[in-house]
């Protein structure tokens, strides 16, 4: 994972992605499953599904110009990168964008109700799994 201002490119650290209550797990591929399933005990993580993205996707331009609009969901937006790549954009506190690179072998957790959006990166390749606390469901609240 790399984080960035998006405006100026700057750093950002874990511990500044925490201050905004963004959770980053670095999963151990080799043998993810004990920490993931601890994971879902704790944070109540019932329902789970993979999705996966390439330029082979259905209708994959119109999917991600949908992903692009910036949203919020009223529950946390879990996604383990299982393989691939992508970027997350995060509002930060200022309303400015935290870029979000994530890889396989990472968890980010963005909480609910914060904006952010989600597209492919120069590798044009994402398997995620998505964690949900209730029935899988994908209800976001476009900003504008
Ligand atoms: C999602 C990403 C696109 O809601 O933000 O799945
Ligand atoms: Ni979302």
């Amino acid at each position: 994972m790399k984080v960035s201002l998006l405006d100026t490119n700057e750093p950002i650290s874990v511990e500044q992605l925490k201050d905004i209550n963004v959770l980053y797990f670095p999963m151990d591929m080799n043998d993810y499953k004990p920490a993931l399933e601890s994971l879902c005990q704790e944070r109540g993580y019932k329902n789970r599904d993979e999705v996966k993205l390439n330029k082979d996707t259905p209708n994959i331009e119109d999917k991600l110009k949908i992903f692009f609009e910036e949203h919020l969901h009223d529950d946390e937006e879990i996604r383990f990168i299982l393989d691939g790549s992508g970027i997350f954009d995060v509002r930060n506190k200022d309303d400015k964008w935290y870029r979000i690179n994530v890889e396989k072998g990472d968890l980010i957790i963005v909480p609910a109700n914060m904006y952010h959006r989600f597209t492919l990166d120069d590798n044009r390749f994402i398997h995620a799994m998505r964690l949900f606390t209730d029935a899988p469901k994908w209800v976001p609240v476009n900003r504008y």
